[in-house]
Formats: C-alpha cells, structure tokens, sequence
C-alpha cells in the first residue's frame, strides 16, 4: 500500500462515498489559437486526489465494501512521445501512482456503464463542463438500457464538490509544506522587484523581474494574472495592463504569486518607487499596516471567517477619520459602511490549489468557523481615487498588503516573508 499525500486523501475520499462512484476527469487541454495551446494546467480536484501530471485522464473512485482507485490515462505511444514528450502509459501510471486499476482512456466510455451500475449514488462536479455532463449522461443512458439484464443505473446524483471542499479547506502536511516553499519563492519575487525597481521603468520590467525569479527557482510561473499598478493605477483593483512608466515619487503596487506543484502564493506589497516613502504615503501605507496587523490577531480556531474582516475595517475606518475623509464616530462610519469608497473588499479569501480556493464562506447564516490547517490571505487596502472632498496630497495613493497565513491551534501563522513595514521595504530598496 502506498502512503503518498495522494492515495491518503482517495482512501479519505472513498470511505465518504458510501457505496457510490465518483468520477473525476482532469482539465482538458485548450487551444489558444489555431494550433498553438495554452499552457497546459491540469483540473485541481484531480491533481489533488492523483498527482497525476497528464491530461486526458479520469480517475474513477469506486467505494463500498471493496473500494477501488481506477486510472484511466493516454497509451504509451512512441510516435506522439516523439513530438509531445513523455506518457506514462496505464502500466506505469498505476505504479507510481497507486492505483489499483489503470486503463486506456479510449476504454472509459466502454467500461463507465460497468462501473457505475448498481451503485446508489453517482458523485459527480455537476455543471462544471458540458461535455463532461453530457458523458456522465450517456453512461447513465447505457446502464439503463441494460435495464432487462438487471442492471440498475444510480438513483442519486450528487456534486463531488461537497465532499472535496471541505477535504481541501483544510491542508494536509503536505500542502502545507508545498505551499511555505512556493510563499519563499513569491516572497523572493516581491524582494527581487523591489531592489530592481528605478523610476522611469515600465510596470512590465517589474513584472519580469517576478517571473524571473519565480521560475528560477523552479515554480511553474504565476498562479494568477500579476497585477503591477504604478501611481493612481493601483485604484484599479484589477488593473493588468502592466504597460505604463513608473513615475519617481510615486508608489507601485504589486499583486503577484507563483504557482508551485499546483498550490498558489498570493503576495501583495506596495512601494515606492524611489525608495522612500513620502509623508502621504507612508501615512496611508501605516494605517493598511496597522489594519493588517490587527486582522492577523483576529484569526485563531473557533472565530468566523468575518472575524477578521471586521478587525481590519475597524483599523482602517478610523484611519480614514484620521486622514480627514470621513466624519463622524466610527461606529457610525462602520454601521454605515461609510469606507466604501476607499475599500470596497474583502480582507481575504481561501488559498490553496487555487488561488480563491474551494471551501464554503457560509453555511446557511454562519460563517465559516476558522480551524487549525486552513490557509487564507489577509489583504486590506486602501484605494484613494482623486475626487471632490479629496485633499490633493492624498490623489491617487492605492495601497493594499496581502500577506498569507496558516490557521495554527494556538492562532495563526504569516509564512509568506517579502519585506513588508516602511522601514524593511526602505532598507531592501536602498542603494549605496
Ligand atoms: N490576487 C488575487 C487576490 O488577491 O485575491
Ligand atoms: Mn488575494
Ligand atoms: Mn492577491
């Protein structure tokens, strides 16, 4: 038997699945234009249950009172390996994979009907690709035909999501441990941007110096779109054009992680591009601090997702008081949501495989109740567009700090490590 993380979390998988089948196709490949593909990135909740690198493949997890892991993958195929690279081929596969079954993927239409018939339940990520539904449709179709032999197709179909959800919302050790060293090279990145940073450079030339760095030290690339803001454009929360220049006593904002075996780092610092802070900035950049640090006291096991949501608006509705934009007491300004304007979202989200991971926020009206294991970023900010009421000084400064941390049973950890208060920023940018 193996113990590899991947075999662990199937056997997990297939004592939730009472006597059902669950099918689990990986991501199919897709072109980007004509014959030119995206690179290739596989579906998480496959490579979560396989570690299996190639596409077309399904895993089929039969559970019951023998349960069973069945891979179906691509042939070894000497003419394709030439042109296309290596397959394992489902001899191999099943080794090194630990399966206890592995088939040619031209045989699954053949044998799912088997698989599935006679079983109550049929797991399924109903709705997530139309092919895929449409093929679980037709294995159905092709057990009920054979209903004058006996055959019975399952009565039940159900979303497998569920189930891994709330197997991923909690990381195992190894997705720990995969996940520290992707924050150590995304941290890198960050440093490595701000020692390269010169005013005049283009947002691009920083994003390079992350892509660098990241695939220097061996992560697959960036586990999102990097978001690269000079000056005003942080105000944009999504900006990606990454195309325009650098103004020297302005700040830029970085929002950028890489993915490393599959698990996402989601590191964001803001910088000036000069080096050092002006009194605006810093002003600005010490209240997102100072609210990132009080929603980093707020996670521990036990307390809602919200609990630290609700810390960090405290921090940063009585920092707008302090900067002259809002009136008022600040519990008025909080029942009002009277921060909108300046920060419109969340304090953070799930990490993990993806980098907005699975996992319920809510069941019914709860929120999520924070657990030892669960990751998530914990990114406040502030977006200052120029506007009436507005003192000037104040015109386009965007700050957000995005840092990632670990749930602990004793509170929480911050593992992603860039440099991040005034002075390790100034020290990490200054030259002489
Ligand atoms: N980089 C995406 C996010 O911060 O949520
Ligand atoms: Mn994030
Ligand atoms: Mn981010």
């Amino acid at each position: 038997m193996t113990h590899s993380p991947y075999a662990k979390r199937r056997q997990q998988l297939l004592s939730r699945l009472g006597d059902g089948v669950a099918i689990v196709p990986t991501a199919p490949e897709r072109v980007r234009n004509r014959d030119s593909h995206h690179p290739y990135r596989f579906d998480s909740y496959f490579w979560y249950l396989t570690g299996f690198p190639e596409p077309e493949a399904v895993a089929v997890l039969v559970g019951g009172s023998t349960p069973r892991s069945i891979l179906f993958c691509r042939e070894k195929n000497e003419e394709r390996e030439i042109w296309d690279g290596f397959r394992h081929g489902p001899a191999a596969a099943r080794e090194a994979f630990g399966f206890d079954e592995a088939w040619p993927i031209g045989e699954l239409v053949q044998r799912l009907p088997e698989l599935i018939a006679n079983r109550q339940t049929l797991w399924h990520s109903l709705g997530h690709d139309a092919d895929w539904d449409a093929r679980i449709a037709a294995a159905l179709n092709a057990v009920r035909a054979q209903s004058r032999a006996g055959k019975r197709a399952p009565g039940e179909l159900r979303d497998l999501r569920g189930l891994l959800d709330a197997m991923r919302l909690v990381k195992d050790a190894h997705e720990l441990d995969t996940m520290r060293r992707a924050a150590d090279i995304a941290s890198a990145g960050h440093a490595r941007a701000m020692r390269a940073c010169r005013p005049g450079m283009a947002e691009y030339e920083l994003e390079a110096e992350l892509s660098h760095e990241f695939r220097r030290r061996g992560a697959d690339g960036h586990a999102y779109t990097p978001i690269v803001a000079g000056g005003a454009n942080a105000c944009i929360l999504h900006y990606v054009e990454n195309r325009r220049l650098l103004a020297e006593h302005s700040l830029v904002l970085i929002d950028a992680g890489c993915e490393l075996d599959g698990y996402a780092a989601d590191i964001t610092r803001t910088f000036p591009v000069g080096g050092r802070f002006s009194g605006a900035q810093r002003e600005v950049y010490e209240i997102v601090l100072a609210a990132q640090a009080a929603a980093i006291a707020a996670i521990r096991p036990g307390v809602s997702f919200m609990a630290y949501h609700d810390a960090a608006l405290r921090v940063l509705t009585q920092g707008l008081i302090d900067l002259g934009l809002l009136t008022g007491s600040l519990d008025d300004a909080l029942a009002q949501e009277a921060y909108k304007p300046w920060y419109m979202h969340r304090t953070g989200h799930w990490l993990g495989l993806d980098v907005h991971d699975a996992g319920d926020y809510k069941t019914g009206d709860e929120w999520t109740m924070l657990l030892p294991g669960m990751a998530l970023t914990v990114e406040p900010g502030l977006y200052i567009r120029p506007a009436e009421g507005v003192p000037a000084h104040l015109h386009g400064i965007g700050v957000r700090i995005e840092d990632d941390v670990f749930v602990t049973p004793g509170g929480c950890e911050v593992y992603t490590t860039a440099p991040r208060t005034v002075a390790e920023i100034e020290e990490t940018m200054r030259r002489d």
